[in-house]
């Protein structure tokens, strides 16, 4: 997309108006091609956009990187994945039927590849579904909850929070509610986990190859 000016223009606009993250800018490919397309104040309008991101963004990057070659230099078992992913995602995700549906189900998950897999699990806010962006919740008494909005039913609003727990609140409690620009999955999710789990853990994901029926 960032390779034709028309494109850039298209990137640009959309992490503008909020549809994209500004994160996509740090990736060094997506900024080499942008480069290239020699749009008016490029660089001026690039620095705005990243500006406001925090440093961590791009110690991801680098930790993808070496995640990467780590799988793929490391023995990794898929069957003590699974259990990894029983405890750490199953209460959000669904996998052959069994689990959670705070986040989309993982069935065939593995046919993204193993790039894709990796942002998806290490920097989720990276690409994030409109539908699963989180919100900013501040309550009459101060509390501040940052969950995702599921729905809401007359006047009470239905959230999840990072935890998984359904939230409901009253709309009379509720001072402020503002959409972030960020996904509803915890970001450091992985901290928890040895290098050898994450590699089991990909493992397993990998090899969910097969589409659920009747998609
Ligand atoms: C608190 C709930 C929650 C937990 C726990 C959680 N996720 Fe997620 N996950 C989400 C949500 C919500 C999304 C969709 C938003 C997004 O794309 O960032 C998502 C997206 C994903 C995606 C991309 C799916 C797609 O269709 O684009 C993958 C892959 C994923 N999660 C893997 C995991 C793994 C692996 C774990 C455990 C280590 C995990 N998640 C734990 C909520 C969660």
């Amino acid at each position: 997309l960032s390779g034709s000016v028309g494109g850039a223009r298209a990137l640009l606009a959309a992490i503008e108006t909020g549809i994209l993250s500004p994160r996509i800018l740090l990736d060094p490919r997506v900024n080499v091609n942008l480069h290239y397309t020699d749009l008016s104040n490029l660089d001026q309008r690039l620095s705005e956009l990243v500006i406001d991101l925090p440093p961590e963004d791009e110690i991801l990057y680098q930790l993808i990187d070496q995640r990467k070659y780590g799988f793929q230099n490391t023995q990794s078992n898929g069957q003590r994945g699974k259990e990894i992913f029983t405890v750490a995602c199953a209460a959000c995700h669904r996998v052959q039927g069994e689990g959670g549906e705070i986040g989309p189900q993982l069935d065939g998950i593995g046919m993204r590849g193993l790039d894709r897999l990796l942002e998806d699990v290490i920097d989720p806010n990276r690409n994030v579904d409109l539908n699963y962006r989180a919100s900013r919740v501040e309550l009459n008494n101060g509390e501040v909850i940052v969950a995702r909005v599921l729905s809401q039913e007359g006047q009470v609003m239905i959230l999840v929070d990072e935890e998984a727990i359904e939230r409901r609140i009253p709309l009379l409690e509720i001072k402020e509610h503002k959409r972030l620009n960020r996904s509803s999955m915890p970001a450091n999710l992985i901290d928890a986990f040895s290098e050898q789990d994450f590699y089991d853990l990909i493992n397993y994901l990998l090899n969910q190859r097969i589409e659920p029926l009747g998609k």
